[in-house]
C-alpha cells in the first residue's frame, strides 16, 4: 500500500453506531423549544416549550392511560418475540408499565376517575402490533424513540406536571430500578447488536420511520395540553 492510500484509510471517519444515527434523526425532529438541537417549526401545542404548558389533571391522566397502553403493547411484543431479535429487548430495566399501574392506582385512591384509553393510544397500540409482525425495522425505531423520549423530554414533562398539579409528588413512571444512564447505555448496546447485520436499505427504512414515531407519540403527548 502506498503512503497516500495508508493516510486516506486511516483518515476515513469511523461509521457512527446505528443508535447514534437514530438519535441524530430524532433530535432534528424536535422543535428548538423542545430541545437545543431541534430544527422543526412548532405547529402543535406539545411542540412549544414545556415551561409554557398549562397542563390539567384530566389531560395528564389521559396521557398516562394511553402511555401505559403503548408501553404495555411494546412490552408484550418483546415478550412474544415474533422476530427472535425482539427477545434481546426483554428486561432492559426501562419497562414502564408496572410503575404506571401503581401511579394510576394512587390517582384512583386520591379520588380521580381513571379514563378509558382514547384514540391516540388505541391507534398507536394497533399500529405497533401490526408493525411487530410485518416490519421489524420500523418496530425497532418506535421501541427506541418511545423509551428514550420518556427518559429525556418525558422527565422534563414529569417535573413540570409535578410542580404545577401534584404538589411535587414524583410518580413511579419517572423512577427506574438502578442507574438510568447505565440502563440506557445497555439498551443502546442491545439495539446496536440487533441492527448490526441489517442491510443499508433496512437501516434507511428504520431511520425513515422516525417521523411517524413523532407523529404518533405527539398525539399521545397532546392529551396533556388539550
Ligand atoms: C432527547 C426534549 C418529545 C425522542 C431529548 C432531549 C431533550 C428532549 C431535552 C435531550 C437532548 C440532548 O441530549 O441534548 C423533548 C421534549 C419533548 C420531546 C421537551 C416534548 C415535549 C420527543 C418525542 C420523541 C422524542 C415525541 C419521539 C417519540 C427523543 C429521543 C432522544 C430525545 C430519541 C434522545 C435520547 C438519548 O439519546 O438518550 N428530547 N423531547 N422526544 N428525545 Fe425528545
Amino acid at each position: 500500500m502506498s503512503s497516500v492510500e495508508a493516510v486516506s484509510v486511516s483518515e476515513a471517519p469511523p461509521r457512527k453506531k446505528f443508535v447514534e444515527e437514530l438519535r441524530s434523526v430524532s433530535m432534528k425532529l424536535h422543535t428548538r423549544e423542545q430541545a437545543r438541537d431541534g430544527q422543526k417549526q412548532p405547529k402543535q401545542p406539545e411542540e412549544r416549550s414545556v415551561s409554557k404548558w398549562e397542563p390539567t389533571i384530566d389531560g395528564y391522566l389521559k396521557f398516562l392511560v394511553d402511555s401505559m397502553l403503548v408501553f404495555d403493547t411494546l412490552e408484550k411484543i418483546v415478550q412474544h418475540a415474533f422476530y427472535p431479535s425482539y427477545a434481546e429487548l426483554r428486561d432492559t430495566g426501562l419497562e414502564r408499565c408496572a410503575g404506571l399501574a401503581k401511579d394510576l392506582k394512587w390517582f384512583k385512591e386520591e379520588g380521580h376517575a381513571i379514563p378509558a384509553p382514547s384514540s391516540p393510544g388505541l391507534n398507536y397500540a394497533k399500529y405497533l402490533k401490526e408493525l411487530s409482525e410485518n416490519d421489524q425495522q420500523a418496530l425497532i425505531c418506535h421501541f427506541y424513540n418511545f423509551y428514550f423520549a420518556h427518559s429525556a423530554g418525558g422527565r422534563m414533562i414529569g417535573r413540570k406536571v409535578a410542580e404545577k398539579l401534584l404538589n411535587k409528588k414524583e410518580l413511579e413512571f419517572y423512577k427506574w430500578d438502578g442507574d438510568l444512564k447505565q440502563l440506557l447505555q445497555n439498551t443502546r448496546d442491545k439495539l446496536n447488536k440487533i441492527t448490526e447485520g441489517w442491510t443499508e436499505e433496512e437501516k434507511k427504512h428504520c431511520l425513515a420511520e422516525t417521523e411517524k414515531t413523532f407523529e404518533m407519540s405527539g398525539e399521545v403527548l397532546r392529551l396533556i395540553v388539550s
